[in-house]
């Protein structure tokens, strides 16, 4: 039985904070209905989503991404998988590092980020160093120890087994190779991490309105709505650090971007 069900990082999280709303409807309650609720909420977002992210992050997603390629190891060569690719934005930075002689994966249960990824990956020239397919990173369809970096960004607080998916991503990695996360978190600093939580709470869901016309879940969070929710139940930088230790994996680092608002974690699976 799947721990942690329907309620990502439940465990670890934070207590929600008393500035923090509660949620504006149901939350999804097992691993069938959470992927079949996520894999139709990105669907509907997936013509704008990149677009939506630039201004939510108002262009920091940028640097967030340099960050993710400075860090993440991956070299000329190297076989690497994104795990949740959506439109192929970490399988985009990597296919530029693995160069011509490598080969990057992409997996993602939208078909419609994964189309959006094809497409942008086409006009990028990249298409030939990288394959996008559907399938679920809690039962990844590789394996054992066959990449050298398998990384993740903005994708693990979806999922219905945050544990789960930690286990696999560190199954599918070679000895010696890395498992990366890039994804929101929580601001230590009170200071940052109330007016955040207000904007995140309040602002982002306005802001993604006008993306949310093809969402149709009678009842369920809808996309910009879900996403402030998704992060209160996500576990802070130590209890990610922690669940990264209990998939096996070692010499477990995390660095905070722009004030923790993100967080990159990066483990070793051990063995090399
Ligand atoms: C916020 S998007 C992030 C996409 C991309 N990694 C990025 O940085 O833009 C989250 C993605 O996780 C995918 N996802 C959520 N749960 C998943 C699962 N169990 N298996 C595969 N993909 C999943 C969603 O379909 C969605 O495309």
């Amino acid at each position: 039985m799947p721990e942690n069900r329907g309620v990502p990082g439940a465990e670890a999280a934070a207590a929600p904070s008393p500035a923090e709303p509660a949620p504006a409807g149901p939350a999804p309650r097992d691993r069938a209905e959470q992927e079949q609720y996520i894999q139709h909420l990105f669907d509907s977002i997936a013509r704008h989503y990149d677009l939506m992210n630039m201004i939510m992050s108002a262009g920091a997603l940028r640097y967030w991404q340099r960050v993710f390629r400075r860090m993440n190891g991956v070299r000329p060569g190297d076989h690497v998988l994104d795990v949740a690719c959506g439109t192929g934005e970490l399988s985009r930075i990597m296919a530029e590092q693995v160069g011509p002689e490598g080969h990057v994966w992409g997996i993602d249960l939208s078909p419609g980020m994964i189309e959006v990824g094809r497409r942008k990956l086409a006009a990028a020239g990249l298409a030939g160093r990288v394959t996008l397919q559907v399938g679920n990173a809690l039962d990844l369809p590789f394996e054992d120890n066959r990449f050298d970096c398998v990384a993740t960004s903005f994708a693990l607080r979806n999922m219905a087994d945050i544990r789960a998916a930690l286990r696999e991503m560190a199954r599918v990695t070679r000895p010696g190779g890395r498992v990366v996360c890039l994804e929101l978190s929580h601001p230590p600093n009170p200071l940052i991490r109330y007016p955040y939580q207000w904007y995140f709470n309040k602002v982002v869901p306005w802001l993604g309105r006008w993306n949310e016309r093809r969402f149709r879940q009678a009842g369920k969070l809808s996309p910009y709505r879900w996403l402030p929710e998704s992060l209160r139940r996500f576990p802070d930088q130590e209890g990610l650090a922690q669940i990264f230790r209990e998939a096996g994996l070692v010499d477990v680092t995390y660095r905070n971007l722009t004030c923790g608002i993100v967080c990159l974690h990066i483990g070793v699976k051990p063995g090399a």
